[in-house]
């Protein structure tokens, strides 16, 4: 199958509305989307991407309206919530309604919904008249894309056309919302805080605690491996631990390891937790692409955006660095 990168808004909604699935951009990261009420249409979703049946879609709309379409239920605060930040990078977990064919929830009683505000994927929606089921357009377990040209490295004979629409600004994937049991938890940390939406809300949000959910299926997504580079990422809890691991390495005192082939993730050179959220994948794809040993980066500040960035070089290493006494450490997970 020949795969091309289109500007054509309406070959791609042409796609969704005949059940092909095809790559969209949003303003987060590049989706895989198909029309989300029909079943063959999501299936494909499913073996394109090799991505387990255990793993649900995202459904994306148009406006808040369409929430009441596909689910049951609405709490109160997931009213207040899109005027602030939707259209935008956040999702939101509700009951689901029977018309949302099983596939896309992967069984489950809930369906994710969220509005994006890209410009490209409005007009699709707008003119396929679907709601449009996506995962991030990346075979699983790999790096997000964040270009047209992403899409086509992961999905290259896979799927017909993929839309560019340019790099997404957001560059992570959307902040994934519960309101289960009475409470809003935050499933997967994303460009909107919870500080965001505290503010909003004017009560505490929680952290999904794998500890204290164990045992149910809160967010089957929310494995410990994903966005993973081919070349191995080690990751340090803090930046000199990273310095140090360079000094050893000018004093070739680290075995198999030069400077040359290495690929350090350089965040100093962004002013803000944007830029590097901006920038994340694309820099991990870059240095992926070139032909280093191993890949090193060190965690960001743990507070509001810097936990999304956190999270997705967690998940992204294979292990840690750290600095133990006169000794660099390296230790798989
Ligand atoms: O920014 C985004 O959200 C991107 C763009 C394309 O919109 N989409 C995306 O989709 O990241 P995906 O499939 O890569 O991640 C969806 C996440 C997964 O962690 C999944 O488990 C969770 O949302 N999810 C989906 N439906 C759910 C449900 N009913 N209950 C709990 N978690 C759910
Ligand atoms: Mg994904």
């Amino acid at each position: 199958m020949d795969t091309k990168i289109i500007n054509s808004v309406e070959i791609a909604s042409d796609e969704i509305t005949k059940g092909n699935v095809v790559g969209l951009p949003t303003e987060t990261v590049y989706g895989l989307g198909a029309d989300a009420l029909n079943e063959d249409a999501v299936l494909k979703i499913y073996e394109t991407k090799k991505r387990p049946d255990f793993n649900p879609l995202i459904v994306h709309v148009s406006c808040i309206d369409d929430f009441e379409k596909y689910a049951s239920y609405i709490p109160a605060d997931v009213y207040k919530l899109p005027d602030f930040f939707s259209p935008g990078p956040i999702t939101f977990i509700l009951k689901k309604k029977s018309l949302i064919p099983d596939i896309v929830t992967a069984g489950l009683d809930t369906v994710a919904i969220r509005i994006p505000s890209h410009e490209l994927f409005k007009y699709v929606l707008k003119l396929s008249k679907k709601p449009i089921a996506a995962p991030s357009a990346n075979m699983f377990g790999r790096i997000s894309p964040t270009t047209a040209d992403d899409v086509l490295k992961e999905l290259k004979g896979k799927i017909h056309y993929i839309l560019d629409g340019g790099k997404s600004t957001v560059g992570i994937e959307s902040t994934v919302l519960s309101f289960a049991d009475g409470r809003i938890t935050i499933l997967r940390h994303g460009y909107i805080t919870k500080e965001d939406v505290e503010k909003v809300v004017g009560r505490t949000v929680y952290d999904y605690d794998e500890k204290e959910s164990e045992g149910k299926i809160v967010s089957p997504g929310l494995l410990k491996s994903h966005y993973a580079p081919m070349t191995p990422l080690y990751l340090a809890e803090h930046t000199f631990d990273l310095k140090r691991l360079i000094d050893e390495l000018d004093d070739e005192k680290i075995e198999g390891l030069t400077k040359d082939s290495i690929g350090i993730m350089d965040f100093s050179v962004y002013d803000s937790f944007r830029d590097v959220s901006k920038n994340l994948f694309s820099d991990l794809r870059m240095l992926d692409e070139r032909n280093y040993k191993m890949l090193f980066a060190s965690k960001v500040k743990n507070l509001k955006l810097g936990r999304a960035i956190n999270d997705r070089l967690e998940k992204a290493s294979v292990g840690t660095i750290k600095n133990e006494g006169k000794k660099i450490v390296f230790r798989n997970k």
